[in-house]
């Protein structure tokens, strides 16, 4: 079967990442337009490179959760295609291989005048005056408010496919990602997991499944097996 999983801040939440926008969250601690917006780079570049450098320290420090790996557990019997909102590598390192990541990757880095230079960055940290090959700032490969989603066609054609679509915590608030659910099939079953109320609209079949994202995950992998 396809299965399209459509992951954001509460999957990686139990491996000790804070989300965005639930209470604590990034976005209290550090406004947005102050480090994630290329007008906030241009500003003041040394914040915005602190800020993903404090972020890719974190996430090099910390493992993949128990819904990470049964995702990837998964890929033994069905066709499964991750599609994240999440800038961490969680996914790949518990052995997911089909991920897309809408929003970048914070283990690489890309130069400012040339976006198809991209790199991986050893170690956590990016500072001014690093440089790519033509000798250019390099920045975080982060997609920022204002900026172009290049990974949302491919993901909408994956959606496309689905034959099955889970959904794990992802509070449904930034385009064009939430919008991706409208591009599944209408008859499929859908499955959002999430502890907390989302703004998901009206979707056809859609089953809530109000879990942390490794207890909901671990329900819904035993009811595939019994299928
Ligand atoms: N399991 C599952 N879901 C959880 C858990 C958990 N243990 N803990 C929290 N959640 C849910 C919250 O209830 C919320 O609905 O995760 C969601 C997190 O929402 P956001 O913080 O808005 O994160 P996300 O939806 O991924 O944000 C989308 O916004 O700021 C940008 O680029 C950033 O990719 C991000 C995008």
């Amino acid at each position: 079967m396809n299965i399209v999983v459509l992951t954001g801040a509460g999957m990686s939440a139990e491996s000790g990442i804070s989300t965005f926008r639930d209470s604590g969250g990034l976005w209290e601690k550090y406004p947005l337009e102050e480090v994630a917006t290329p007008e906030a780079f241009r500003r003041n570049p040394e914040l915005v490179l602190d800020f993903y450098n404090q972020r890719r320290k974190q996430i090099m420090e910390v493992s993949p959760n128990v819904a990470h790996l049964i995702l990837a557990d998964l890929e033994k019997h069905h066709n499964v295609q991750i599609i994240t909102q999440n800038i961490d590598d969680l996914h790949e390192r518990a052995g997911s291989t089909r991920v897309t990541h809408l929003h970048g990757e914070i283990r690489k880095v890309r130069s400012t005048t040339d976006p198809r230079l991209v790199y991986d960055l050893d170690g956590w940290e990016l500072k001014m005056g690093d440089t790519c090959e033509k000798g250019s700032q390099l920045r975080p490969h982060i997609v920022w408010f204002g900026e172009m989603v290049p990974m949302i066609e491919v993901a909408q054609q994956i959606t496309q496919q689905a034959e099955m679509l889970i959904i794990i915590g992802t509070s449904m608030a930034v385009y064009p990602a939430a919008g991706l659910v409208h591009y599944a099939p209408r008859h499929i079953p859908k499955f959002l997991i999430d502890p907390n109320e989302t703004e998901v609209g009206y979707v056809d079949n859609l089953s809530l499944i109000r879990k942390p994202a490794t207890i909901g995950i671990a329900e819904l992998a035993l009811q595939l097996q019994t299928k």
